[in-house]
């Protein structure tokens, strides 16, 4: 993990962004389950699957981890809190309490786990890597012109892969529901920069974007308001 600069303002312009083995996460803290609130610990102990439950408790340590280290505190010292905006349940959207100033995002899959935390909207997505096209999720998820680069990818698993998950990062930033993210053309991206644009191709909002390989998994972070990504070992297109 590196970190980008304070802007010439003074305000702080660091996305605060991790990608990493759930296994190494669990085993740099004493007692990770301890860092969770109470509501989060329940939330855990309901997993079926060990490797699922690890997974989880890892993104919620290590989101702690990145917003601690925005806010200049501790880990232990932060809460975490989800309320989701459909049913009311404790999952959805998080906001760390006392910092609404603080945005912050995560995502945990089979061993790996990502969080990112800025002082903007931000999203981040992580997935393990995957040669073969899910034809629904073509079908459901991408417009046209998304299908047709899929379609004309060397490989086209990766690709289909790396639009969803710029499609599962900017639903987490909270700017779109999910419905609405599969209509949303997420192709063009270069120089850092991702612009959306709309089903009637008008241009949508622009995201900073960076990219995450490791052997198992892809990982894509967006942030907005010129927060600039500083991601270990990131690619940015
Ligand atoms: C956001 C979403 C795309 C991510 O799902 P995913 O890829 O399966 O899982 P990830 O591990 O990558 O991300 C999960 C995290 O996304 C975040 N998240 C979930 N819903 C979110 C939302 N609506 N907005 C922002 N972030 C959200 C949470 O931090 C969640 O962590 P948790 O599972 O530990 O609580 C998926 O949860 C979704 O589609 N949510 C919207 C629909 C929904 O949940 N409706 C519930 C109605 S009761």
């Amino acid at each position: 993990m590196t970190r980008g600069a304070p802007g010439p303002s003074g305000a702080d312009r660091r996305a605060i962004v991790a990608v990493r083995p759930t296994r190494e996460v669990l085993q740099e803290v004493p007692d990770p389950r301890q860092l969770l609130s109470a509501v989060e610990r329940d939330r855990a102990a309901a997993f079926r699957y060990d490797a699922h439950r690890d997974d989880f408790v890892a993104a919620h340590v290590l989101v702690r981890m990145c917003a601690a280290e925005l806010v200049g505190g501790r880990p232990e010292d932060l809460t975490v809190i989800q309320r989701c905006s459909s049913c009311g349940g404790p999952h959805g959207k998080p906001v760390v309490m006392g910092h609404d100033e603080v945005h912050v995002s995560w995502s945990h899959a089979a061993g790996a786990v990502a969080a990112v935390a800025a002082h903007a909207l931000c999203g981040i997505d992580l997935e393990p890597r995957a040669d073969d096209v899910d034809a629904a999720l073509v079908d459901l998820a991408l417009t046209e012109r998304e299908k047709r680069l899929v379609e004309s990818s060397r490989r086209p698993g990766t690709a289909l892969l790396r639009l969803w998950l710029r499609k599962e990062a900017i639903v987490k930033t909270g700017e779109t529901s999910l419905d609405a993210v599969f209509s949303l053309d997420v192709t063009d991206a270069g120089g850092g920069v991702l612009r959306t644009r709309t089903a009637s191709g008008a241009a949508g909002r622009s995201w900073a974007i960076a990219e995450h390989r490791s052997a198992t998994h892809l990982a894509t972070v967006l942030t907005a308001g010129g927060v600039t990504i500083c991601l270990h070992g990131a690619e940015t297109e």
